[in-house]
């Protein structure tokens, strides 16, 4: 090799030792091109070493050449590992984590009380055969009235205060429209029950909104007795709120007959009389009674063939007496601190 072949070649290796630190982002690897381009046996020692045939002018350009070649090496070397030292330090701060720091409390997730009581009943009802369905909460007064034995300008209708819309239609009063429009679609034996949200024109105070939820239930077949309906209530409300001790009174709704409330004994006093149960030991819970017969002939179906009862819980009651809300106001506030003690 002559002398500017030699000084090519350190050239070369110059230039990939500053190739390969460019391509360096860490400190390990940094540190073996450090070794393969200074160390003992890197290829400027070995060039150096292989100088000693050469005439003395020509290893002298050589070994400037090296020298000079080593001290851009080392100083690239010594930038690249300053940078990578302050690079470092800048991704461990961000990766501290503090242990003794509290956590970060997640929120749990439950239902509101009156959808986890819902739920509960409609398995309860699921569980005695019984299905789930619907109606629509604007409602004719055909369903609404009519076809439950309520004529238009009958002293019974202001038992419901009823809103009227401007187009003639009524956010229902109740579920037990739900009643005809059923048995117009299914044909009997039935079994329902009818969730749903229902409107009276009321003054708002702790136990009465404008706006309230009610389970309609439905029981039709041939031989459907008064003794099922008190039955299947009062293991409701044993079921529901765990109360044993009911009593059914006479009551009157124009789609039954005979009508009934059942009533539980207070939860509140245990029949001894208090402010909840105004001092008779007892609450009104269930209204109920046996099909009018004028109702299934509305809906089509023979009142002679088929017998049925049907009742109307007003949900929001019970779940005031099972949870001990003394206002109903506070179940709809949508208040957290409400919500969260269920
Ligand atoms: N619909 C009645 C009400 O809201 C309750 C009821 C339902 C009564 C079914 C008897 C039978 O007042």
């Amino acid at each position: 090799m002559n002398s500017d072949e030699i000084l090519k070649k350190i050239e070369n290796v110059l230039n990939k030792a500053k190739t390969e630190f460019n391509q360096t982002i860490d400190e390990t690897s940094l540190e073996e091109i450090y070794k393969n381009y200074l160390g003992k046996n890197s290829l400027l020692n070995n060039i150096l070493h292989s100088m000693s045939n050469y005439e003395p002018e020509i290893r002298k350009k050589v070994g400037m050449s090296v020298n000079n070649a080593k001290i851009e090496i080392e100083e690239s070397y010594q930038n690249l590992k300053e940078k990578l030292k302050v690079a470092n330090s800048k991704s461990n701060n961000s990766l501290k984590i503090d242990l003794t720091l509290p956590g970060i409390k997640i929120e749990q997730f439950h239902q509101h009380p009156i959808t986890s009581v819902l739920n509960d009943t409609v398995e309860f009802f699921t569980s005695m055969g019984f299905e789930v369905v619907e109606g629509p909460e604007i409602e004719t007064a055909h369903y609404n009235f009519d076809a439950l034995n309520i004529p238009d300008n009958h002293p019974a209708r202001d038992i419901w205060d009823t809103f009227y819309l401007k187009c003639g239609l009524i956010p229902r009063t109740h579920t037990s429209s739900v009643q005809v429009r059923t048995m117009e679609a299914k044909k009997p034996p039935l079994r329902v029950i009818a969730p749903g949200r229902c409107y009276r024109y009321e003054s708002v105070d702790a136990t009465h909104l404008f706006m309230f939820n009610q389970v309609e239930g439905l029981f039709v077949d041939k031989t459907a007795k008064l003794s099922d309906l008190k039955g299947i209530l009062e293991s409701t409300v044993k079921h529901l709120l765990g109360v044993k001790k009911t009593r059914f009174r006479p009551a009157f709704y124009p789609f039954v007959e005979p009508g009934l409330d059942l009533d539980i004994e207070c939860v509140f006093c245990h029949g001894k009389g208090c402010s909840v149960c105004k001092s008779s030991g007892w609450i009104e819970v269930i209204p109920c009674g046996m099909v009018h017969p004028r109702v299934f002939e509305y809906a089509g179906i023979n009142p002679s063939e088929y017998k049925g009862f049907a009742f109307g819980m007003g949900f929001d009651r019970l779940v005031m007496l099972k949870y001990n809300v003394n206002d109903l106001r506070l179940l709809y506030s949508g208040n957290l601190d409400v919500l969260n003690q269920f």
